[in-house]
């Protein structure tokens, strides 16, 4: 008996919605009226309370020598690679698969982003292709811990050192994850955090940067704060052209009650992609990345599933990616368009500063970036397992059934492009 997929007009499997995100309570409420009636509402330093506090906080939380917190993750990477103090022009190799802000940041910085592949296993930056991309103009590597998954910290961390490279580890969606229980941030020089709406830890807006030394820290503390020099850093000797970048007291107050909760919601969603993997092993075609052991804590900002066209009839992804968003499922695809094909990128000066430093993508070829974009993932966001055990149920039943009726999507190829 053939079960209409919702995409071609049977019923959804799932009509109603999955947990909504962010999750929040009488502390939220609460911390919002004592900043209000603190009648202190604006950018730290001096003399606000909250961002100090949460500076602290997040910096025992990660087991880092110190916290700033600034206004969102780009923000963070910008103010990360102007206190490494890197020099006009020198390249910086990152990952061509990540957000814009990875790269975007390392130009706006007046640096070359040069992107690199990632690996198969993880989807994060290939320490050989780091290490077959470092020149004498290389000065830093941003790796990005993707989705679920670590960047290699053993290798990155011995190229940094043995090439007298500065590491920038891009947090954004690993707040809490440990690389053999070093926490994503404490390991390179400096970790950058986003706590915009959709991270794992937010405020609707907001980031951070954690610094190993205390130098870093000091000029970052001045670069957020207009290039100030403030009480308590009045030994610090530099001048620096800084920016308000100051977090508010209401974000601070926020993400101090986020943090609060933040393991408590690592650990529901562990077991539930826990349960979800166990699920999927009756699904062909469909299997969740596989876990490195080296990564002690994995969290999940974005849990990926591998994709395999032939237990789906060949469909491509996108068109099983089309049916299971009709089937009631929050997931996606491409998630980021893969820099080097990013038009943001693509020659022109006019829009893209990196290319009158000298950034030409148009021969690149990260074939592992451009299988995982457009060919061989699904992305499924952190919020679908914070419901209980039935959203799991929901989620696998999902794709079992548009597995069973694949053969219907190369019949009728559904039409339109799909979200992300
Ligand atoms: C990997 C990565 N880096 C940096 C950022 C930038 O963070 P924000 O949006 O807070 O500026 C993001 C945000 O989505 C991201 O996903």
């Amino acid at each position: 008996m053939t079960d209409t997929l919702a995409i071609h007009g049977g019923k959804p499997l799932r009509e109603r919605p999955f947990a909504s995100w962010p999750e929040f309570g009488e502390d939220e409420r609460k911390a919002v009226t004592r900043v209000l009636e603190s009648g202190n509402w604006g950018g730290h330093p001096s003399p606000n309370q909250e961002a100090l506090a949460f500076s602290r906080e997040f910096a025992a939380y990660l087991g880092a020598n110190h916290v700033v917190p600034c206004t969102s993750g780009t923000t963070a990477l910008l103010l990360a690679l102007q206190a490494a103090r890197l020099s006009p022009g020198a390249e910086v190799i990152t990952t061509a698969y990540s957000f814009v802000a990875t790269a975007g940041s390392i130009a706006q910085a007046g640096q070359l982003p040069v992107p690199v592949d990632v690996l198969e296993s993880s989807y994060c930056i290939d320490p050989d292709a780091v290490e077959a991309a470092i020149t004498e103009r290389t000065e830093a590597i941003v790796p990005v811990h993707l989705a679920c998954s670590m960047a290699d910290m053993d290798r990155l961390e011995e190229i940094a050192r043995r090439r007298g490279l500065v590491l920038i580890e891009d947090c954004a969606h690993a707040h809490g994850a440990r690389w053999r229980e070093r926490a994503a941030g404490s390991i390179g020089d400096f970790g950058c955090f986003s706590m915009q709406s959709t991270k794992l830890l937010t405020a609707g807006e907001g980031g951070a940067v954690s610094a190993r030394d205390d130098a870093n820290a000091a000029r970052l503390w001045s670069l957020v704060n207009c290039g100030r020099k403030e009480p308590g850093y009045d030994a610090f000797p530099e001048r620096l052209l800084g920016h308000n970048l100051r977090i508010t007291e209401w974000q601070a107050a926020m993400l101090r009650e986020q943090l609060r909760r933040l393991d408590g919601q690592h650990a529901r969603r562990s077991a539930a992609v826990a349960r979800l993997e166990g699920l999927l092993a009756d699904v062909p075609g469909v299997a969740l990345l596989e876990a490195d052991p080296r990564v002690t804590r994995r969290t999940h900002y974005q849990t990926l599933i591998r994709y395999d066209p032939r237990a789906f009839a060949d469909a491509p992804r996108d068109h099983v990616l089309l049916a299971l968003q009709a089937e009631g499922l929050p997931c996606f695809g491409r998630f980021y368009v893969p820099l080097h094909q990013d038009p943001l990128f693509a020659a022109d000066p006019a829009t893209n500063p990196a290319v009158g430093l000298g950034l030409d993508l148009r021969e690149a070829d990260f074939p592992v970036t451009a299988r995982a974009a457009y060919h061989e993932t699904f992305w499924l966001p952190h919020e679908v397992f914070l419901g209980g055990e039935e959203d799991v149920r929901d989620v696998a039943a999902v794709f079992a059934r548009v597995q069973r009726e694949a053969a219907s999507l190369r019949e009728r190829p559904p039409e339109g492009a799909p979200r992300r």
